[in-house]
């Protein structure tokens, strides 16, 4: 099959490029990844001869392809982008392209596909658009049609709707996301074989293992190196991500990438008129490794007119001071000691509502504690205030105990089947927040806070999963993740608009939440409840694929870490916390005066370094040693940079050997300085190496090359240590 030149569109932004044959019955992608350049006459009839597949042995009569929406009527065997049924009938789609439109703009344009289905009653628009970062945002929507005849009556079940993309054979590695409660984000890389690599989360959020970024790549990619084709589902409900290779490839491409929301059965039954909106899926590519990935979607982020643009506040958060503890006292003088450290913002975890003395009782009743609180929160955030602070607040406000005035009140307020109520977990159940009556509970107990106190910042919980999630009904229990998530999107938004300067971070019990979808209405995540800087570094190397510092937070906790009980040096605890949205999760009433002056002048140095760190391009160095790591962030223009050095246990190699610093402008000239106010990281050597002393003692000038292309010899450090390195052009 051939297509004249003039059916394909080619959208092309940020050295990203991809190339659509609307020729083709269903459209199709012929290329994704690097820019072809603008297609002159000679290159579009380029592609579209080469565009059809071999005709293989013992197989279909006609080249296979691979559409936009592929289905098996054109030969596809895998997974369907689109699935469902008519009560059992009408299963195979036949989409066929009725429209088309292509958009240009300032990004690299959108292109708009209608398809109707022969077989069922249906209207599918694929909606494509790369955005000026190289980000192709994709967009399905299904609508029913009426047919006029009996069939009318009966509700079509959309069973799965996937945005899949197809990428070249030269990938043969996957590499995605899975993780538990205080270690979350533990990469999963394994060789890209022939099959379905699926990833189902069924959990009703992203949760603790959440797949988070799914990146195929050429063998070996590393943070700086190779080429690396990447997908994201911005869904806070049951999420599919596939990684696909059948042996007879994907049209004259090779690998499926891509996912969408997972459906529970019978959950979008849709009639005529009615349609089912699928989440937005990213793709993405870049042949400057991960780091290149991260780099594009930190720039889309940052781009967005709702992104933090002040400067992020230092924050102290009460949790791991105080836990349930609510004495005003002691949350006084603790808020007295973070004023003087230099805090910009406190908030008040879990504990100030309701019977809420621990975590079995009260989580639903959001009217303060007349008990802990006899005068409302108003003492402390008086203080707070007076110190020149912010104030935040926690809120679970999907989440029921049991034992509450709400639970006993509206027993039919809960996510839970009529058979009755499944397991507990952390003693709590979910609340329907679909529900209208609960919903306007919700947003009128939050509201209501926010306006009397003033409240800056929600830290926005969620604990458990979703598990049995249906809304009771007579005439049976219907799955409820979708409605349950769209509701909490409905929610975030309309207290946004009713209060525009409010924050709010997603926190679910540390980093269960953390999805694209939540992020266009949060201003950061609580990424994991561990504080550990050995398990924290880890976790924000790979929290940095996806989301900027500015919108992760790290709390320095207190020596003992609460999760894992490692006893860890305050130096890298301060490193670890600094590229991020720093915080305090520590009591300070308990902290050494050493330890009050460390801080102090950590909290002077954020400041000094924000901008940079929330503004600048993250970069990883790929090192061979697991024991060692060394990032930072580097301002757009190369003008300064920031990195830390760290060690995580011994290793058999006496020195680093040298070590490029990633980012920095070869042709420069940079003075280097090792900030050792936070922490002088203990060294397992006697000295050197000798550029490194005088980057110690007060700065050493060295050339851009030398720094990012040959490489600096570093310090042996001993075992969990760091340090920061500061380099300015001069
Ligand atoms: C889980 C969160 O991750 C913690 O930071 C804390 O807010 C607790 N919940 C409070 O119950």
């Amino acid at each position: 099959m051939t297509t004249t030149p003039n059916q394909i569109v080619q959208l092309r932004a940020a050295g990203v490029c991809v190339v659509y044959d609307l020729g083709a019955p269903a459209a199709r992608v012929l290329h994704w990844g690097p820019d072809l350049g603008p297609l002159d006459q000679a290159g579009l009839t380029s592609l579209s001869r080469t565009q059809d597949a071999a005709v293989l042995n013992n197989a279909p009569d006609t080249p296979r392809t691979f559409s936009l929406l592929p289905t098996e009527y054109e030969t596809w065997a895998g997974t369907p982008a689109l699935a469902g049924h008519l009560a059992g009938t009408r299963t195979t789609p036949r989409p066929r392209m009725t429209d088309h439109s292509v958009e240009t703009g300032a990004d690299g344009g959108s292109l708009t596909v209608v398809l109707r289905d022969s077989v069922a009653p249906l209207e599918i628009e694929v909606f494509h658009r790369l955005t000026a970062a190289g980000l192709l945002e994709t967009y399905l929507t299904v609508r029913r049609l009426a047919e006029g005849t009996a069939a009318d009556a009966i509700p079509y079940d959309l069973t799965s709707v996937l945005s899949l993309l197809p990428l070249p054979g030269r990938t043969n590695e996957i590499l995605d996301f899975s993780g538990k409660w205080g270690r979350e984000r533990e990469p999963q890389r394994r060789p890209l074989v022939d099959g379905t690599q699926s990833r189902q989360v069924r959990r009703g959020k992203p949760g603790h293992d959440s797949p988070y970024l799914m990146l195929a790549g050429t063998r070996g990619f590393g943070f700086r190196n190779g080429e690396v084709w990447a997908s994201h589902v911005a869904w806070s409900g049951n999420q599919h991500w596939i990684a696909e290779r059948l042996p007879e490839g994907a049209g004259v491409l090779r690998t499926v990438l891509g996912g969408g929301e997972l459906l529970g059965p019978g959950e979008v039954r849709l009639r005529p008129g009615e349609r089912y909106e699928a989440p937005r899926v990213i793709h993405t590519w870049s042949d400057a490794g991960m780091d290149g990935i991260a780099d594009r979607f930190h720039t889309a982020l940052r781009a967005r007119a709702r992104h933090p643009s002040s400067p992020r506040p230092l924050v102290l958060n009460t949790w791991e001071a105080a836990y349930f503890d609510h004495d005003l006292d002691r949350l006084l003088d603790l808020a007295d000691r973070a004023a003087q450290i230099g805090v910009e913002r406190v908030v008040l975890d879990d504990g100030w509502f309701g019977a809420r003395r621990d975590a079995t009782a009260g989580l639903g009743d959001w009217t303060v504690s007349a008990g802990a609180w006899p005068d409302g929160l108003h003492p402390f955030v008086d203080r707070i205030r007076r110190h020149g602070m912010q104030f935040g607040l926690w809120f679970e406000p999907e989440m029921v105990n049991l034992d509450s005035d709400l639970a006993r009140a509206h027993p039919d307020w809960l996510l839970a089947p009529s058979a009755g109520l499944g397991p507990s977990a952390r003693n709590q159940y979910v609340l329907n927040i679909a529900h209208p009556h609960a919903w306007s509970y919700l947003y009128e107990r939050i509201s209501a806070l926010v306006a009397e106190y003033g409240i800056d910042f929600i830290k926005w919980d969620h604990n458990r999963d979703l598990l049995e999630a249906v809304w009771r009904h007579p005439d049976g229990d219907r799955p409820a993740v979708r409605d349950q998530t769209l509701a909490l999107y409905r929610l975030i938004d309309a207290l946004r608009k009713e209060h525009p300067a409010l924050e709010i971070e997603s926190c679910s019990g540390g980093g269960g939440r953390m999805d694209l979808g939540i992020i266009e209405r949060t201003d950061r995540v609580w990424p994991s409840d561990c504080n550990d800087p050995v398990e924290r570094q880890a976790i924000q190397q790979w929290t940095s694929l996806l989301l900027p510092p500015e919108l992760v937070a790290s709390h320095v906790g207190a020596p003992e870490s609460h999760t894992t009980h490692r006893v860890a040096a305050t130096g890298f605890r301060l490193v670890t916390s600094l590229f991020a949205h720093a915080g305090i999760e520590w009591d300070l009433t308990r902290c050494t005066t050493e330890e009050l002056r460390a801080l102090r002048d950590w909290a002077t140095l954020y400041r000094e370094v924000r901008d940079l760190i929330h503004g600048g391009r993250s970069v990883h160095a790929d090192l061979d040693d697991p024991a060692v790591a060394l990032h930072g962030v580097v301002a757009p223009d190369s003008s300064r940079a920031l990195y830390a050095w760290v060690r995580y246990a011994t290793s058999g190699a006496g020195q680093s050997g040298r070590v490029q610093l990633p980012g920095i402008e070869p042709a420069g000239t940079y003075r280097v300085r090792v900030r050792h106010e936070i922490g002088a990281g203990s060294r397992h050597q006697s000295a050197g190496p000798g550029w490194f002393e005088a980057a110690y003692a007060g700065g050493v000038i060295l050339s851009g090359a030398v720094l990012a292309i040959a490489g600096v010899p570093l310090p042996t450090l001993n075992p969990e240590q760091a340090i920061l390195l500061d380099v300015q052009r001069t």
